[in-house]
């Protein structure tokens, strides 16, 4: 019987005042935003897998497909580029179940999942390592918005990064170049397995970003009550409404929490007066082209890029080697 594991868990997060010094300076901007990395608190979290169930929210099932499709092509290209012992390093791991997937044809010696939500992380990885007594299994509780690294200690040696559901999204150009690049050093010769969600009709982006149930509003909407805890602050949801928008020139979604009327928002230290229709920018969405897509994994050095993308050209599939 092979020796049974339990996960290790590690947190590598910002001081709590850093994040209040944070999100009191964004609130102060004239055009005020919160980083979208506090839609993800405990609630938040459920929301995003609730949203990835919608029948408007294609990219993630999309993405699955295209996973399962190619999965012998993926395995080909992973065995070529890393020897056996890798780790599979999961970026925004959520419940781990799309790397889940991938063990049996992957096989990694590690099973490494960063995210930023630290009780649905302990929950799904305590879960996973029971179906999986002999994989190595680690969970970094970490915000690798402004830095991507691993802790020293959790793994020597290649990875296999995997960066699926397209939250390179949430990363304007520039930092996307800066965090891929980020990714390669961390791979440590090994490769990166990624998804990218596609340019397509404004239509189909902006009803999945703003569906009908309504349950992408409430997950934008939860960022204000995660907001309040953080802070101290007082938003008042009811006050507040949710819009989404494709910007074609900027190639991404928007979301915003739109005040309903005139208020004030209150913090220890600080007040912010938002007029009525005044909004907060909570996160950026970016859709690529897979020409683009391709043009900046090799910026960022990466090579021997692969693509595949479904029929309808709505999502991409990258793998590449360091
Ligand atoms: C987790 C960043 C990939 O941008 O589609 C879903 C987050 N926001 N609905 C995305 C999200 C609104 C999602 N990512």
């Amino acid at each position: 019987m092979p020796s049974a594991h339990r996960p290790r868990f590690l947190r590598d997060l910002q001081p709590e005042a850093d994040v209040r010094a944070e999100l009191a300076q964004g609130l102060l901007q004239p055009q005020a935003a919160v980083s979208p990395r506090f839609l993800y608190d405990a609630l938040g979290a459920a929301l995003f897998q609730a949203i990835t169930e919608l029948p408007e929210y294609y990219p993630t099932r999309t993405e699955a497909a295209l996973m399962q499709r190619h999965a012998e092509a993926i395995a080909t290209a992973v065995r070529a580029a890393l020897p056996a012992g890798f780790a599979l390093v999961d970026l925004g791991a959520g419940d781990g179940a799309k790397a889940e997937r991938l063990f049996a044809t992957l096989r990694p010696a590690h099973y490494v999942a960063l995210d930023i939500a630290e009780d649905p992380l302990r929950r799904a990885l305590t879960a996973l390592q029971q179906r999986h007594p002999a994989l190595p299994v680690s969970g970094v509780i970490a915000d690798f918005s402004q830095h991507l690294s691993l802790p020293s200690g959790v793994h020597d040696g290649p990875s296999l990064v995997f960066y699926p559901g397209s939250s390179i999204g949430n990363f304007a150009p520039g930092e996307a170049l800066r965090l891929l690049q980020q990714a390669r050093e961390l791979s440590a010769g090994g490769a990166l397995l990624i998804g990218a969600d596609l340019v397509k009709p404004r239509a189909v982006l902006e009803a999945a970003y703003d569906d009908a149930l309504g349950v992408t509003a409430a997950f934008n909407l939860n960022l204000l009550r995660h907001v309040n805890r953080l802070l101290g602050s007082d938003f008042e949801v009811r006050d507040w409404q949710h819009v989404a928008l494709f910007d074609e020139a900027q190639s991404r979604i928007e979301m915003h929490l739109q005040a309903r009327r005139g208020l004030s928002v209150r913090w220890p230290g600080a007040r912010r007066r938002f007029a009525a229709g005044e909004r907060v920018h909570t996160e950026n969405s970016y859709k690529w082209t897979t020409a683009a897509f391709e043009a900046l994994l090799r910026r960022a050095g990466w090579r021997e890029v692969q693509a595949w993308q479904d029929e309808r050209g709505w999502f991409g599939v990258f793998f590449a080697r360091a």
